[in-house]
């Protein structure tokens, strides 16, 4: 698939718990998505009385013009995928035609919870590799569909600093998917898990239960280590 830029689609609660492999404990931490866009998860979170923070340069935009930027985008994107069917993996959203729907219902949740949640402070507008947090305000760090998906537009530098920003927010971070929009394994995903792990942590991939890029079905789990890099000696 090409795209010139980073594209404003979201997927649902649902598809969040399956990309991160979410548990009903970890849906009680206290989590910041990064790069929601019009992403459901938030609202639907709200929805179940649990609450997120998510960040996105996005919600600098009202409603309309996130839906208009979803409407300029969706019919190329369907049409990609139409054309590649080899590329794709329908157990979970069935076909092109129902990916589109679930898209846009998507889409119409956020909306119908976006005016509402940004007077909450639910949906923050801001960018990595950069967070406007104090260090470890959040158990959980959520991002999916940006990093290593789009390592064609993003450095591995931009990748190093934005992951190191979310780990000092959160005490852990999940990314999904490690695939690029090229259906190949990131070349970043080796080297962050190098340095992030030379420097304490403990990052190490996972099989998760959602796959729509065809062997899109991991996701890089990144820890703060139990255990201090001098051993505990002061
Ligand atoms: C493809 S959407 C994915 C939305 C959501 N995470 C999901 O998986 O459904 C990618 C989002 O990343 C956002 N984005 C782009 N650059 C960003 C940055 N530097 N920091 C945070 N978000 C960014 C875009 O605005 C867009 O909403």
């Amino acid at each position: 698939m090409k795209l010139e830029k980073v594209v404003p689609f979201g997927r649902s609660l649902d598809e969040y718990k399956n990309m991160f492999a979410l548990s009903e404990g970890d849906l009680e931490k206290a989590i910041v998505g990064v790069g929601d866009g019009p992403a459901s998860f938030n609202a639907e979170m709200w929805g179940l009385g649990k609450s997120v923070v998510s960040i996105d340069p996005l919600y600098v935009f009202q409603a309309e013009e996130i839906e208009r930027q979803f409407d300029a985008v969706v019919d190329d994107i369907i049409e990609q995928v139409k054309s590649t069917p080899a590329d794709w993996v329908w157990s979970y959203h069935g076909s092109p035609d129902y990916l589109k729907q679930n898209r846009r219902r998507v889409l119409r949740r956020f909306i119908a919870d976006y005016d509402g949640g940004k007077a909450d402070g639910r949906y923050l507008v801001g960018e990595l590799p950069g967070l406007d947090f104090e260090d470890g305000r959040f158990e959980l760090a959520l991002c999916s569909h940006l990093l290593f998906l789009y390592s064609g537009h993003l450095s591995y530098e931009f990748h190093l600093a934005s992951i190191l920003e979310m780990l000092r927010v959160a005490a852990e971070v999940r990314i999904f998917p490690l695939l690029t929009l090229m259906l190949e394994r990131s070349p970043y995903v080796q080297p962050v898990m190098k340095a992030v792990t030379a420097m304490g942590f403990l990052a190490n991939v996972e099989m998760v239960n959602y796959e729509l890029q065809k062997g899109g079905d991991e996701m890089l789990r990144i820890r703060r280590s139990a255990r201090p890099l001098n051993g505990g000696r002061a």
